[in-house]
């Protein structure tokens, strides 16, 4: 079937039905096309645009469709056959038509496929941003695991760098715990995108509203959008919440994507700092001996197609005239596979993260060699009356001496510590700063990685994951106060 053939002799090319079809990726909208037609048919009836025995018929025609495709007794045509069906609503109206005859044609007064497609479309990114087996909570179930990795491991010591070199002594649950950030960060993105997006199009036509008294409020209301479109024309051309969607997606593959590096060279030889569980590793067709991290590899590579493909939809509106362009339809494949990526993304990382052990030995040996407790021998000094910039020459000495002596600065001994630092500036409590633990301790400051500190750190993530689980909290605007 096709729904405009009135004004064409002959056939469409079939290169051309085939190049333009989008049913192979457009069927995934088929719950919420018909959720929204069963609101729009309602209204029609109610509003007595067309009989109200229509609008019975209509509702009752798409709830069988609904219920024989969710059984699997109805489905979409595929390969050739899907080709003489241009897309979802197609194929739906189609389908309508074929069961209630007459009435399924009135389906579409007051609509076109314009905003039709925008409705689905808005439907379906609040469920796959924010419903309960979205993105959201996707993200919510790997801060969740931080949180616990952090509770069971966090304060084992490992060196915090800059520069990938070796700086300060930090807390392992420190370091995991800054991922949980982004993540809330990344979470209050899709809340205002969703947020945003919350606005029924219904109504808009197919560019300048329509002609009918639609009720646009009750179908807005019907379908749980918080308020409808304000201008047809926008309304029928703005990509704008999928873009933003986009961009908040591959906001999350960063992220994911630096943490699944620090993975892969955490679990390097080099490093050892983690041992990535068997079931989360895999092996080598050649080398009998390597265990790889392809897990943690492949969510790196895949924020790369995330990337592009925010960049490929904001290059598909860039220069768009309004209001509605066939350019349009490109969004949706986009977003689908970016949705996909991301949500599995989530999904094994927080798997990789469970299961991996970290190696407390190995992260604490490394923090005892390269000098990371150097800023707070000078900050000893500092507090004994050196000002900071000579405290600061002077322990470079010290570490120039110790790398040629081959030792660590708290190997020194006194008489040798006195050769460098003016005179009595330093005592035999020294040893005590130097000491990794104390030095951890010492940046006892809010937001620090100080024991103290990291455990308020941690106790309010998990406050905060609970607040926003039980909806005490809402979760946009939540991450730093
Ligand atoms: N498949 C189209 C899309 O995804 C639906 C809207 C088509 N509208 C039209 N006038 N051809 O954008």
């Amino acid at each position: 079937m096709k729904l405009w053939g009135g004004r064409f002799e002959g056939e469409t090319a079939a290169e051309l039905a085939a190049f333009q079809n989008s049913l192979p990726f457009d069927q995934r909208l088929w719950r919420q096309d018909i959720r929204a037609s069963i609101a729009h048919a309602r209204m029609l009836g109610k509003q007595g645009i067309i009989p109200p025995e229509d609008a019975d018929r209509i509702v009752k025609g798409l709830e069988s469709i609904a219920a024989d495709l969710e059984a699997g007794r109805l489905a979409f045509p595929q390969g050739e056959a899907a080709l003489q069906v241009e897309d979802v609503h197609t194929a739906i109206e189609g389908w309508l038509v074929e069961r209630i005859g007459e009435a399924g044609k009135r389906l579409h007064t007051a609509r076109s496929r314009n905003d039709q497609v925008q409705v689905d479309t808005r439907l379906f990114l609040k469920d796959a941003l924010a419903g309960p087996d979205g993105v959201d909570a996707a993200a919510a179930a790997l801060q969740r695991v931080l949180v616990e990795v952090a509770e069971r491991d966090g304060e084992l010591l490992m060196p915090g760098y800059t520069h990938l070199q070796r700086a300060q002594p930090i807390l392992l649950g420190h370091h995991l715990l800054a991922y949980f950030w982004m993540l809330q960060r990344d979470r209050e993105r899709l809340a205002d995108c969703v947020r945003r997006a919350d606005a029924c199009p219904l109504g808009s036509g197919a560019l300048a509203g329509v002609p009918y008294s639609v009720d646009r409020e009750a179908v807005a209301r019907e379908l749980g959008f918080a308020r409808i479109t304000e201008n047809s024309l926008d309304a029928v051309a703005d990509r704008d919440y999928l873009i933003e969607a986009l961009a908040a997606l591959a906001i999350i593959m960063m992220h994911l994507s630096r943490l699944a590096e620090e993975l892969v060279l955490w679990s390097s030889a080099e490093f050892g700092f983690v041992e990535l569980d068997n079931a989360y590793a895999t092996g080598s067709s050649i080398m009998p001996q390597k265990k790889n991290p392809d897990g943690a590899e492949l969510i790196r590579g895949k924020s790369g197609r995330v990337f592009g493909h925010l960049v490929a939809l904001l290059t598909v509106c860039k220069g768009l005239p309004l209001a509605y362009n066939k350019d349009l339809q490109e969004d949706k494949e986009a977003f689908f596979d970016a949705l996909d990526t991301v949500r599995a993304s989530l999904r094994l990382m927080a798997s990789v993260l469970a299961t991996a052990r970290f190696r407390g030995e190995r992260m604490a040996a490394a923090a005892r060699d390269g000098f990371l407790n150097a800023t707070d021998l000078a900050d000893y000094l500092v507090r004994r009356g050196v000002p900071f910039r000579e405290a600061h020459r002077i322990v470079g000495q010290l570490v120039r001496y110790c790398l040629d002596k081959g030792c660590r600065l708290e190997e020194l001994s006194l008489e040798e510590l006195k050769r460098f630092v003016p005179a009595g500036a330093v005592a035999e409590d020294v040893y005590d700063t130097l000491e990794l633990r104390n030095v951890v301790a010492a940046r006892n400051v809010p937001g620090g990685t100080g024991y103290e500190q990291f455990r308020r750190q941690l106790a309010a993530a998990r406050q905060l994951l609970e607040e926003v689980r039980t909806g005490r909290r809402k979760v946009g605007m939540t991450g730093v106060e």
